[in-house]
């Protein structure tokens, strides 16, 4: 009400809350109370929650059977009018739960008004967005095993092929291309078991909790838990109405998952620029210019790169809704769902998108090798060496090596292309043996040790993962 009677003439008080109200809400009560706006998404679990529950009432015998069925059919009526896109959604009616309840007394009658027995929005919610967040975290895991099968393909194919390894993205040492695709592979295999740890702690039943103490009506929360595919109800009323958790954990699983997809970006990003040229991207993902017609731009993994901003964003912002927040449920909460959606069609278009490059990318195997080839990149292997066949302690086999570098560095040569004498001015004892060590594929193919880049350990991995993913 305001101050002004005459200003609350004409408006009627919510016909589901309203009964101790006189007047209806401010016009703009209403736009910052509604939720309908975004929340219908949650229509689906929405009524998936509320048919649970009503079979649950009749079981229980505190609604009667007709009464039950009446309300689990007309909720599927009521689900196909959303479904097909003619669902008149109501600000008025503030939110998704409201806007069902009342489409269901329209369509059923007065028996509609015994859903919300021993129920309340606050265990509503919080169930429908348990439900949605839960969807969303398979969702995740199945996109990132799709992109995992994209990176597995291109380890396969390339498991052998040799290009630089970086570090301070200054050339270090060779490596292969399917060990760095195998990177990511393992990167994501981490990813979606961070869902599936979240899924398992998210996967507990809020409803019936009530508002927020439980309730007096003798209802079954595992019968409706477990029609709804979670493990149990959750333990206490208040933490079941109050926490989202398990939506920040989903925020902070694909906030990882982003932060990974995006280095690759930042890595096709550098390797298609024609500085490097180590891969070229399908026309399926570039964009040309509209004033250089040279140009292919890699957008997509630009934007991949930068779709992290979003997804991190909602996370700080849901963090900042939660904390400092008395128990049980405040309105506050209903600040969780924008950014929870927005940050999960960002994961899953991001994850599509990724996938469909990784597919599509070629590499260009002789630019990857020359680059392999070239900075010196087997000065290592000199050194080790050294070690190994004249007995150097590795600090001294360093010292020659870099002796040597500066040498060839002097002449504008490669480490290879030193003479033997040469070579011995680093060290007397140095042998024609050397050679052997300095060309990049048996770099590569020395570096047996568990995790390390030889062809034969990237391609274990490539089959120890198939079997993982089949
Ligand atoms: N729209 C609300 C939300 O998203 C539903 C719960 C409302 N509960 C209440 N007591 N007003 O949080």
């Amino acid at each position: 009400m305001t101050n002004d009677p005459a200003k609350d003439q004409g408006k009627t008080a919510n016909t589901m809350w309203g009964g101790r109200f006189a007047a209806g809400p401010d016009a703009i009560m209403e736009a910052i109370n509604a939720s309908i706006g975004f929340d219908q998404r949650l229509h689906a679990q929405d009524i998936r929650g509320s048919r649970a529950h009503a079979a649950m009432l009749a079981a229980q015998g505190i609604i009667a059977s007709s009464d039950a069925e009446a309300i689990r059919e007309g909720l599927l009526t009521v689900l196909s009018e959303i479904e097909a896109g003619d669902f008149p959604f109501s600000a008025a009616l503030e939110d998704i739960h409201m806007n069902v309840e009342a489409r269901l007394k329209e369509v059923i009658g007065d028996a509609a008004g015994r859903l919300h027995t021993a129920r309340s929005r606050n265990d509503q919610v919080a169930t429908d967005f348990r439900l949605w967040v839960r969807d969303q975290t398979d969702a995740a895991v199945a996109g990132i095993e799709a992109l995992q099968r994209a990176f597995l393909q291109q380890a396969e194919a390339g498991a052998d092929w040799v290009m630089p390894g970086f570090t301070h993205l200054q050339t270090a040492q060779p490596v292969t291309w399917g060990h760095h695709m195998m990177a990511y592979v393992e990167m994501l295999g981490r990813d979606a078991s961070r869902f599936r740890d979240a899924r398992a702690r998210m996967n507990e039943c809020p409803l019936g909790a009530a508002a927020l103490a439980g309730t007096s009506f003798p209802i079954d929360r595992h019968a409706t838990a477990h029609a709804l595919g979670f493990d149990r109800p959750m333990a206490n009323s208040l933490d079941a109405v109050a926490d989202r958790d398990f939506a920040l954990e989903f925020l902070a699983a694909s906030s990882i998952c982003a932060m990974h997809l995006s280095r690759f970006a930042e890595e096709l990003v550098i390797w298609s620029s024609a500085q490097f040229r180590f891969v070229r991207l399908s026309d399926r993902f570039s964009t040309g210019s509209s004033i250089m017609p040279q140009k292919r731009n890699p957008d997509a993994a630009e934007l991949l790169r930068a779709k992290i901003g979003r997804i991190l964003g909602a996370m700080v912002a849901l963090f900042t809704v939660m904390k400092g927040l008395p128990l049980a449920y405040s309105k506050d909460m209903q600040e969780d769902k924008e950014q929870v959606f927005d940050a999960a069609d960002t994961l899953m278009l991001s994850l599509a998108a990724m996938t469909g490059m990784v597919q599509d990318m070629a590499a260009q195997v002789p630019a990857l090798k020359a680059a392999a080839a070239s900075g010196f990149s087997t000065a290592t292997d000199l050194a080790d060496w050294l070690v190994r066949a004249l007995g150097l302690p590795f600090r001294e086999a360093h010292h020659v090596t870099g002796a040597l570098v500066a040498l060839a560095e002097r002449k504008g040569c490669d480490l290879p292309d030193l003479t033997l004498a040469e070579m011995q001015t680093g060290h007397p004892g140095i042998t024609q043996e050397v050679y052997s060590v300095l060309g990049v594929e048996n770099s590569v193919a020395s570096r047996t040790s568990y995790g390390g880049t030889a062809p034969s350990g990237v391609r274990a991995q490539v089959a120890r993962w198939k079997e993982q993913l089949a």
